[in-house]
């Protein structure tokens, strides 16, 4: 049995979606949600959904090795970032090399970096006039989105596009593809 932990900031639509997705595979198991958000939404689907959902400050992430320790008791094949806000520290990539998977919500090295995220990104794609946004799936390494890539898809974007309407697009790409990406990691 191969296990995951994800760690999410907010809503936690990708979270749900990804618990779907495995909750009929024999072979993965999610093995909790972790948040650092005390009253993040992922934590009422955590709920509904039956899964663990742990809650964390600042000091068990960056100053202790609380976070690091339910990691280790948790033995996770995958850590997934799906929508997670803070800088991973250095000792959890050190610990778990090529472990440690983001998804981005534009086509990287495009509208990566601190500070963005969410509909920030679909803002400045559409400032930008691109005709194309898309989805990121990539190694997680000590700078913000720069780790390797491992998959990209692309949507096209119409002059008619909002902000709204492109991070509706690019979530769409999410719930088809994060899934599919992190079983084929795991195979
Ligand atoms: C997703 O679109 C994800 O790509 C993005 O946050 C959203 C979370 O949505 N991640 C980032 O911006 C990371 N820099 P969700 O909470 O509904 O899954």
């Amino acid at each position: 049995m191969k296990k995951i932990v994800l760690f999410a900031s907010g809503s936690g639509s990708n979270v749900e979606n990804i618990v779907q997705f495995f909750q009929d595979k024999q072979n993965v198991s999610i093995a909790a949600v972790l948040t650092n958000k005390r009253d993040a939404k992922v934590l009422d689907r955590c709920n509904k959904l039956n899964i663990n959902g742990l809650y964390f400050n600042r000091t068990a992430f960056y100053k202790t090795n609380c976070v690091l320790g339910i990691l280790e008791s948790l033995q996770p094949d995958l850590i997934v970032l799906a929508g997670f806000l803070w800088k991973i520290p250095e000792n959890m990539i050190q610990k778990y090399p090529s472990q440690i998977i983001n998804i981005h919500p534009a086509l990287l090295p495009k509208y990566g970096g601190k500070g963005m995220y969410g509909m920030r990104v679909h803002e400045a794609v559409k400032n930008n006039g691109d005709s194309e946004s898309g989805i990121t799936i990539h190694y997680v390494n000590e700078n913000y989105d720069e780790g390797a890539i491992i998959y990209q898809v692309k949507t096209k974007i119409v002059a008619d596009d909002t902000p709204e309407t492109i991070a509706q697009k690019v979530h769409e790409l999410e719930y088809e593809h994060f899934p599919k990406v992190l079983a084929k990691l795991l195979a």
